[in-house]
């Protein structure tokens, strides 16, 4: 390990988690940490007061503080890319000529709303949001989980370039009553130019007079969207410093601002920069998405996990950890630091996930007796999603809380077939309710966990190179035809598509 702070936190000895408790009465003050209406509970993992020490120094040693400053302050924090990731200033927090730009686009995204609502562009039902990847996730986050009965429009979301997601949404709206929002922020994305050409040519099909008139662009690059043929007036731009990963609070959020109306949209943005606030002024030792970093790096670097698992125990976050997937193996699955040279051990576990209680008759097994050690984060809120007998939602957070306990806990037993060891770590986030304030400050809280942890592993989260090269080869095949690959993927393309 070349960080000498890494190398003595790797060195600490590590104490059962059941011993941890007993030793330290003070446990829950230290290790329950509030913001609004989240809570956030980690006395359930390895952390003690030394390892915090141990990360604090950690932080300092990787300039925390410095980075953190220049993330907001709107430098070029993307180095590779020479690029400022300014998310924060979508949501009034950051460099103040960014957050004035901010400002003003979102009054064109609330202008074009109020005309949309009073029929400028015909009575409109139905919103199709086309886009893939951050144009997608953040969108149908939002949408699934205010969405509710409250919706003032259907919403589909569609990202696969397989047209069978496509097919089925079209099935489901009337093209004369449908808004195509096309999200993409490069405006170059071949699955989502394919799936909007196709969503044009049935309202075509379907005889609607001006289907072009019925087309959003949300995008960082309006000219090729006017290229495309979108009229300036309904193309809602967005900075380039805004990450696709980190877009749902620019204009990618419009069918979410559409749906659930203005106000809703801008407690979500609320949200989230009270969670910036706190990110940005708060003293390291009580920092909420830095706390969180130190467990993944207790976890993912000391103990080398190679997963973390999420488990929403409320459906109206059923989307979370697809949702994550991208914000944290996308933002930190990297193999060089910000100075190119290679990383000298592991960068983000595989975050992977599910909704309980489902999940515990599915995955729970593993995490229980399995021999792969997965810190587990819970994520559950007191106010219940739904108006059924309270034994419902009752029982969501019982089983919940004692997941969280019988990992931590485990249970002898002679048969070692029945046997559980425990010593399990896991991490409850509790939310007073899943509103647009709280889940705005949920995402933000994630948005800044996963930069906390890529400064404290010396890596840049904002780019992703990673994605581009399977890109290439697609399109290299649809311009040239199959030549020149290894045999296994010539006989593929032979025997599927018969070139
Ligand atoms: O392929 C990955 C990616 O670039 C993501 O980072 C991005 O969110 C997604 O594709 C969609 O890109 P765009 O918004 O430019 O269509």
């Amino acid at each position: 390990m070349s960080s000498p702070a890494l190398a003595a936190l790797a060195a600490l000895p590590q104490a059962e988690l059941k011993t941890i408790f007993e030793t330290d009465a003070d446990r829950l003050s230290k290790l329950v940490l509030s913001q609004g209406a989240l809570r956030f509970d980690w006395s359930k993992t390895h952390l003690t007061d030394e390892l915090i020490d141990g990360f604090l120094k950690l932080a300092a040693e990787q300039d925390f503080a410095g980075r953190r400053e220049a993330l907001f302050a709107g430098e070029a924090v993307n180095n590779t890319e020479g690029r400022a990731a300014e998310h924060t200033a979508q949501r009034g927090v950051g460099n103040a000529d960014s957050v004035a730009l901010a400002k003003a686009l979102h009054n064109r995204t609330r202008a074009l709303i109020d005309a949309i609502e009073a029929e400028a562009l015909g009575p409109i039902r139905h919103i199709l949001h086309i886009g893939i990847g951050g144009s997608a996730l953040g969108p149908d986050l939002i949408v699934d989980a205010l969405g509710g009965d409250g919706m003032r429009y259907d919403v589909a979301i569609v990202s696969n370039v397989d047209g069978t997601a496509l097919e089925k949404a079209m099935d489901a709206f009337d093209p004369e009553a449908t808004l195509i929002a096309i999200a993409s922020k490069t405006f170059t994305t071949s699955e989502t130019m394919l799936n909007a050409a196709s969503a044009i040519n049935w309202m075509v099909e379907a005889g609607v007079e001006d289907p072009y008139g019925k087309i959003i662009a949300l995008t960082a690059a309006p000219e090729k969207a006017m290229e495309w043929g979108v009229d300036e007036t309904r193309i809602l731009p967005f900075p380039e410093s805004v990450g696709g990963r980190y877009s749902l609070w620019s204009s990618i959020g419009f069918p979410a601002a559409l749906a659930l109306g203005w106000d809703a949209f801008e407690s979500l943005l609320e949200g989230a920069a009270a969670m910036d606030r706190h990110f940005q002024l708060t003293d390291p030792r009580e920092n909420i998405p830095l706390i969180a970093a130190f467990v993944d790096q207790y976890y993912a670097r000391v103990l080398g996990c190679e997963t973390r698992a999420l488990f929403a125990y409320d459906e109206r976050l059923a989307l979370l950890p697809s949702y994550l997937q991208q914000l944290e193996m996308e933002s930190n699955g990297k193999s060089v630091k910000l100075d190119g040279s290679p990383v000298d051990g592991p960068t983000a576990p595989i975050t992977w996930g599910g909704v309980g209680t489902d999940a515990q008759h599915a995955v729970f097994q593993l995490l229980h007796q399995g021999t792969i050690l997965t810190p587990v984060e819970f994520i559950a809120s007191i106010e219940p999603g739904n108006a059924l007998d309270p034994a419902h939602h009752r029982a969501l957070l019982v089983n919940c809380f004692a997941q969280g306990a019988a990992l931590m806990r485990g249970k002898d037993n002679a048969d070692p077939a029945r046997a559980y060891a425990g010593n399990r770590p896991s991490t409850t986030i509790l939310m007073d309710d899943v509103n647009p304030h709280a889940l705005g400050a949920l995402i933000a809280f994630y948005e800044h966990r996963t930069f906390a942890n890529a400064v404290l592993m010396g890596i840049n989260p904002y780019d992703q190179f990673g994605v581009e090269l399977g890109k290439e080869i697609a399109k290299s095949i649809e311009a040239n035809g199959p030549t020149g690959f290894d045999p296994s993927t010539m006989a593929l393309i032979e025997i599927a598509l018969g070139e």
